[in-house]
């Protein structure tokens, strides 16, 4: 891998031992993948922030780097509500670890508001072509798919590597060949609201790591396309999709129909509703918001809820400026017995951990409690959510409406 002079200076140690070791990981990662050389960044989004997904290796390797990011740089959800973190029930112990890798990550220059939802902050811009490093698997599938940056799915320390630097390395989706379709998705019925994270929950397996381009009936909007990334990032390990007359690459790339092409038929939908639904039938906490809730999904929250009051714990997440952006649906919402929660989520905090049944609508979610928290996960459009939570019995667990 070509480096230039001052990028040798800086991986012979001339420039401290923390540029070293960041360099040192975006070359090492460099070889593995053929990258030809280091590209400059826009923006790093940095995960492995909260204390009960890196513990205490983790706060002690970010504790002891020196220096400042070179370019905007934020963090991914921690495992509480940093302003209210005794509402969820979060330990002293745990809150006090979790706070020191929020102010290790502040020294480093890096902006802590915990969000997997970046793109929807004021001065987080990201434009079509830019090259990123971002690390939650959600955020890199909207960055490449609905805003047509070009980011690989960074690792924790490789995103903070880059951000040290303002560079990664030059290979993966960075490069316009790997951004081509390798499947076809057919899905020739309407779909609706939580109807796109089940497909991406069964699009996920189906796909693994290529790149699908789907051909829809209906056209997603931003919640939708994000909801649909997530899943699939989740599901399986897919960075990058396109929806045919949708997404910003697929209308400008030339490209030839992949020779693989499947139909997702309705009922593998269905089946993401009613069979993850026999898993448990009595959800004792309900959450909404992944990835983070955008407005447009708060205001409707807070439009189902309000006049109601819920009877079980239902927590929706969002990121503090956005909660901050639009106060009027926060105090409707809360109003219920709701509770919203900023910082954190339903998978990075252990707070979750103490339930066994929790109801989602959100196919990454979906993918990840069970094994991330030890609950069983039900799966439900919003409105589904919110019956449950006021009284319901998941008789109407289903999306479309
Ligand atoms: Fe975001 Fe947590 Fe989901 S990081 S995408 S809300 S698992």
């Amino acid at each position: 891998m070509y480096l230039t002079k001052e990028e040798e200076q800086i991986l012979n140690g001339e420039v401290g031992e923390t540029l070293k070791q960041a360099i040192e990981i975006l070359v090492a990662l460099g070889d593995i993948y053929g990258a030809d050389r280091l590209i400059p960044i826009k923006s790093a989004q940095i995960a492995g922030v909260s204390y009960k997904t890196i513990g205490d290796a983790g706060l002690e390797w970010i504790s002891d780097l020196q220096g400042r990011v070179k370019v905007p740089a934020i963090l991914n959800p921690a495992g509480m509500d940093l302003e209210d973190w005794e509402r969820l029930g979060i330990s002293p112990d745990f809150a006090e670890k979790q706070k020191l890798i929020i102010q290790a990550y502040e020294k480093l220059g890096i902006r802590c508001e915990c969000t997997c939802t970046p793109y929807t902050l004021e001065g987080f811009n990201v434009s079509y072509g830019d090259h990123l490093a971002w690390s939650e698997s959600s955020a890199v599938s909207y960055a490449n798919s609905v805003l047509g940056a070009r980011t690989n799915r960074e690792g924790g320390p490789s995103a903070l590597s880059a951000a040290l630097l303002g560079k990664t390395a030059n290979y993966g989706f960075h490069l316009d060949e790997n951004r081509f379709p390798e499947l076809s998705i057919d899905v020739e019925y309407p779909l609706k609201g939580s109807d796109y994270g089940a497909l991406g929950y069964v699009a996920g397996k189906l796909a693994g790591s290529r790149v699908p381009v789907f051909h829809l009936r209906t056209t997603p909007d931003a919640d939708e396309l994000k909801a649909l990334g997530a899943a699939m990032a989740a599901s399986g390990a897919v960075a990058l999709y396109h929806v045919e007359g949708t997404t910003p690459e697929i209308c400008r790339l030339d490209f030839e129909e992949p020779a693989e092409r499947i139909t997702i038929e309705r009922k593998q939908l269905d089946e993401v509703y009613e069979s993850l639904r026999k898993a448990c039938k009595e959800p004792e906490l309900i959450t909404v918001g992944c990835p983070h809730c955008s407005a447009s999904e708060l205001e409707k929250a807070a439009g189902l809820l309000k006049g109601k009051t819920v009877s079980k714990e239902f927590w929706v997440f969002t990121s503090r400026e956005l909660a901050k952006r639009y106060p009027e649906y926060i105090r409707t919402i809360e109003k219920s017995g709701a509770k919203v929660v900023c910082d954190t989520c339903m998978v990075v905090s252990p707070a979750t951990n103490s339930y066994s049944c929790v109801m989602v609508n959100s196919g990454k979610a979906l993918a990840y409690v069970p094994g991330m928290c030890g609950a069983e996960a039900v799966y439900g459009s919003m409105e589904a959510c919110v019956e449950e939570a006021v009284g319901g019995t998941l008789k109407k667990a289903g999306g479309s409406h």
